[in-house]
């Protein structure tokens, strides 16, 4: 090539990336949204958490246009304000909103292949696939390993609290949950009540305590294709091993013995195997990546909204003798047993356990990506494909002229008549429409068995150990807290 050809490359090449780039850093002045505009200055502060940083802009924002245009970087976001175009978002326009966005990378990262992250027809058919085995029905089945890890877990407080002992309670939390995920979706009796550092526990933990690398996280998310090509991932290779071993020796000792558990991963197998409904079989990576989702979406979530819970209740002796009372009436009601009946009757305990969710949504913000070129319900900007949104869940739910006094803590929030008064998609800690979350009743459930068995048998107050307030932890980005919850435990 002629040597003098190379300067016209050059100016060529680099006055297509500054169009690019000039497109990027105008894309919502272009649009006319109100926008905070690229400026490489205004990094975001890593120790707030993210939920904080998007309350100050959805403030800054709200009341102006439906969305705030914000700028990761230099990826441009839609930040979804208005509810009434949250309602589109979610389930009137669904069609325009299937995807999340998340980056997941099936050839090197089998285990990111999951429900949460797939995206178009192949998580619509999935979804389809899995959603009987969240049923009702389903869950009954499961219910009684639900209460045998529940056991364990009343055995080791009993066998720990005696007067004015001090606990932390959300690992002991995260402990029980993770042995009610490992029955449920693995079929293994994790024993992390037990034992602190059994191995599901570690796994568990490692996966949210990793510290992230946030050039691979900027990548994966600005410009996912060219991740893939790097055969970036975000799972790490050892849990990743972990976990997919799991998966095999479960699975090959379940299909030679021909054994049956009513559980998750049975449910995963026949869907292997192909013999349900006549659809077409998963691989064994798919109901691996399965498996691994609900342990980390399930396992986590749950525990630390127990932990708000508590953490409340220990603050507000008279909501916290509500809820026992609450549990002690229903369970008098069907002879001392909490049974799967039971535990549906205890209202109290669900606004307790709503109005959690409310104050500390574990998941702080929703994913949506634009499939297809969507204009904003009366507004004549067009939100180009492929463009993300996201909704700021926590501050929405902290917003006081939709929640006032959004920073107490009142589950009279959730009687029937005050959430007819609110907005349907008001409160949404479980997202809404056909990506819900599947898990929210097994979710629930656990929550619900985890805070009943405490509030029956225990008292919860503030110790010498105790933080007041608690604040987030910027290292994670589930709502937790900071420095665990170290509590005061009384025996009743
Ligand atoms: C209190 C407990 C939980 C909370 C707060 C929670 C929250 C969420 C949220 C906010 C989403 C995204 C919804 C959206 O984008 O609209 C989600 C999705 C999901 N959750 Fe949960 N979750 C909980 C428990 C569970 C459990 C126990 C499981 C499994 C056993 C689970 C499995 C999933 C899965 C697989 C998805 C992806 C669904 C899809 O994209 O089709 N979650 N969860
Ligand atoms: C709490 O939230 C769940 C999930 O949306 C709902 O099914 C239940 O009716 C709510 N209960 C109360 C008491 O608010």
């Amino acid at each position: 090539m002629d040597l003098a050809v190379l300067p016209v490359v050059v100016i060529l090449l680099l006055t297509y990336l500054a169009y690019r780039l000039k497109t990027q850093i105008t894309f919502w002045s272009d649009r006319n949204v109100p926008s905070t505009g690229v400026s490489l200055r205004q990094k975001r502060d890593y120790n707030v958490h993210i939920a904080r940083s998007f309350q100050k802009l959805y403030h800054q924002f709200k009341g102006q246009f439906p969305i705030a245009g914000i700028y990761l970087y230099i990826k441009p976001v839609a930040l979804a304000i208005d509810l009434e175009l949250l309602k589109c978002i979610f389930v009137k326009d669904f069609q325009y909103f299937h995807d999340r966005g998340t980056y997941y990378n099936e050839k090197d990262d089998p285990l990111s292949a999951h429900l949460f992250n797939l995206q178009g027809t192949k998580w619509r058919n999935l979804r389809m696939k899995i959603s009987p085995t969240f049923t009702s029905g389903k869950m009954k089945i499961m219910f009684p390993t639900m209460i045998a890890a529940g056991k364990q877990f009343g055995d080791y407080m009993n066998e720990k609290v005696g007067k004015g002992t001090e606990l932390e309670l959300k690992d002991l939390l995260a402990r029980f949950t993770t042995d009610v995920i490992g029955m449920c979706a693995f079929g293994i009796e994790c024993n992390s009540m037990k034992d602190p550092n059994a191995q599901f526990r570690q796994m568990g933990r490692r996966h949210f305590e990793l510290p992230r690398n946030r050039l691979k996280d900027s990548v994966c998310s600005i410009a996912p294709r060219f991740a893939r090509l790097l055969g970036l991932r975000q799972n790490d290779p050892e849990l990743s091993d972990f976990f997919i071993n799991v998966v095999r020796e479960t699975v090959d000792y379940r299909v030679k013995n021909n054994v049956h558990r009513n559980d998750f991963m049975d449910l995963l197998i026949a869907m292997m195997k192909g013999d349900t409904s006549g659809q077409d079989p998963l691989t064994f990576n798919e109901i691996a990546a399965q498996a691994f989702v609900f342990f980390v979406a399930g396992f986590e979530t749950s525990s630390t909204t127990m932990t708000w819970a508590l953490y409340e209740l220990s603050l507000d002796q008279d909501v916290q003798e509500k809820g026992r009372k609450c549990v002690q009436e229903v369970l008098d009601k069907h002879n001392g047993e909490m049974s799967y009946e039971a535990m549906l009757e205890m209202t109290y305990i669900d606004q307790i356990l709503n109005e959690t969710l409310r104050k500390y949504p574990p998941v702080p913000l929703h994913f949506r990506a634009v499939g297809k070129d969507y204009q904003i319900p009366d507004t004549n900007t067009v939100l180009p494909a492929g463009t993300s949104v996201m909704i700021p869940v926590y501050a929405i739910h902290h917003d006081p002229e939709i929640f006032a006094d959004p920073e107490k803590f009142d589950p009279e929030r959730f009687t029937e008549e005050e959430i007819r008064k609110r907005h349907p998609y008001a409160w949404t800690p479980f997202g809404e429409g056909p990506r819900i979350c599947i898990g929210m009743r097994f979710g629930m459930m656990q929550a619900r068995i985890g805070l009943a068995l405490l509030l029956r048998s225990f008292q919860f107050t503030s110790g010498e150990k105790s933080t007041v307030p608690l604040d987030f932890t910027a290292k994670s980005f589930i709502l937790s807290p900071e420095q665990g919850l170290w509590l005061r435990v009384d025996k009743l």
